[in-house]
């Protein structure tokens, strides 16, 4: 069946309605297949040095430094440079989203809605590991999602939590430089990619996404700074969310304004039209221009699948509100050594000074280094407290993943350093032990100077600990 006869007929009636005449290109790219696109990980690597690896023809995307589209056929998301996270596979319309909060190093962001982590691995690279970011996400599996991305990305400053908008509004009022909801919606924007987001579609469907929007982003209004940024993003075209949904929380929140985002080849103004926004007091219709300063990325404008970003800035100028920071243990003297042993012959960095101790099921401790402003997170559903160096394990430093991914390959002193279709990496990745002579203990597994992960040397023989469920099937 063609695609075009599977969109939901209500939709297109609506969409014909909206755009009127041009609705005929809109249809007629729901119909095309999507554009591939990838964004750099700027936290392992320069853009200029990926373009130098790079196997594929890349076409820069406007509003993203990081970002480039690629030809339809490029096989971005089973390739080697994907699974050690030198980019993210995204959607060139949704990195406007990170593009335009466009944190600055040092900042307290928070992100939303946030798995599974398209929008924090961006949040993440443009902090450069400099402040906090706190990406949570309502649903527990999809929170775990989160944090797996976050650790592959190599975040080392990121927490990951698993709780309700509300819940960290009344913890941390006012407490964050930049606050993303990345909202859930009625997903139109995923049309042509997932015939899931057509299935569900409803007017209903719109009409309840728009008022779970509107009560995420009270809570959100709350936990910004006076002077900081509200960042609202759907991928949806539908207007009962987007302008409808900035208008009301515009109406409802004073102390709100749209501020103007740095423009692009093919942004597109927001509609005030669509939410009767002039049809309000006077005060407010000065502010129904403003409207236009939404954009609204679509698929017949530039190359994505539409998207649309709303940028708030709160009145006033204060610096985030203070809160309860993370209390770092101070570590058993056997633990310590065992800690150092591992580390000081392999790590060519400072062990980190202040650690968190996490115990686990088993009678295993879990060792974090939280980053240097992280927030106590105590009754706080959590998945993540920093950068996850460890296990204490039966006297024993067992290193992460996590710390595999967020290091850098010459950092570790004892490492197999393959080429790009190196035959000991593919073998690595299948999840086999290596034959490889070296000194006993922990190796490091890299690709052209990058991370994949660790194995344990005995007798010249590399036990694997690539995580299961990373393995080559
Ligand atoms: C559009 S998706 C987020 C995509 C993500 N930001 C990314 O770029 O990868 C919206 C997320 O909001 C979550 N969500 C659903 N209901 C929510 C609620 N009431 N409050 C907060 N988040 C919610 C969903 O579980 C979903 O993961």
């Amino acid at each position: 069946m063609a695609k075009e006869t599977a969109l939901p007929l209500a939709f297109m009636a609506r969409m014909a309605a909206l755009l009127d005449e041009e609705f005929p290109p809109f249809l007629a790219v729901l119909n095309q297949k999507p554009v591939p696109a990838l964004r750099v990980n700027t936290l392992k690597l320069p853009v200029e040095q990926f373009l130098a690896l790079s196997p594929w023809a890349l076409t820069p995307i406007p509003w993203c430094p990081e970002g480039f589209t690629l030809d339809r056929k490029a096989n971005i998301g089973t390739h080697t440079y994907h699974e050690i996270a030198l980019y993210y596979v995204q959607d060139a319309s949704a990195m406007a989203v990170g593009a335009l909060t466009a944190p600055q190093p040092g900042e307290r962001v928070l992100d939303l809605c946030a798995s599974p982590g398209g929008k924090s691995t961006h949040l993440a690279s443009l902090l450069a590991g400099q402040g906090v970011l706190v990406a949570n996400e309502i649903d527990r599996g999809r929170a775990e999602a989160l944090r797996r991305n976050l650790e592959r990305w190599g975040a080392t400053n990121a927490l990951v939590l698993n709780e309700t908008p509300e819940r960290l509004a009344d913890r941390w009022p006012g407490a964050f430089d930049r606050v993303v909801v990345d909202a859930p919606c009625s997903g139109e924007g995923m049309f042509r990619k997932n015939e899931e987001a057509r299935f569900h579609w409803s007017e209903a469907h719109v009409v309840g996404c728009a008022l779970r929007q509107r009560e995420i982003l009270h809570s959100a209004s709350r936990l910004v700074r006076p002077g900081g940024r509200l960042v609202y993003a759907t991928c949806t075209f539908a207007p009962e969310e987007d302008e409808g949904v900035i208008a009301h929380f515009l109406r409802s929140h004073p102390d709100y304004a749209l501020a103007t985002p740095p423009w692009h080849s093919g942004f597109q103004p927001g509609r005030p039209e669509w939410a009767d926004w002039p049809a309000v007091e006077t005060r407010r219709e000065t502010q129904s221009n403003s409207l236009q300063r939404a954009v609204r990325l679509w698929p017949h404008k530039l190359q994505g699948e539409g998207h649309f970003v709303a940028i708030m800035q709160r009145a006033g100028d204060q610096a985030p509100a203070a809160w309860k920071p993370a209390q770092p243990v101070r570590l058993a003297p056997s633990d310590r050594a065992a800690l150092e042993a591992f580390w000081q012959p392999l790590i060519g960095r400072p062990l980190p000074e202040r650690l968190l101790l996490r115990p686990r099921e088993s009678r295993d401790v879990e060792v974090l280094a939280p980053p240097e402003d992280a927030p106590d997170t105590a009754r706080l559903r959590t998945a993540l407290s920093g950068w996850r160096l460890g296990l204490l394990r039966k006297g024993r430093f067992e290193p992460s993943h996590a710390l595999a991914m967020a290091l850098r390959a010459e950092e570790v002193s004892q490492r197999i350093d393959q080429p790009i279709g190196g035959e000991l990496a593919a073998r690595y990745m299948r999840g086999e032990t290596l034959d490889a002579p070296g000194p006993d203990g922990w190796v490091l597994i890299a690709v052209e100077g990058f991370p994949v992960g660790w194995g344990k040397r005995v007798g010249g023989v590399v036990k694997n600990h690539y995580p299961k469920s990373l393995r080559w099937g």
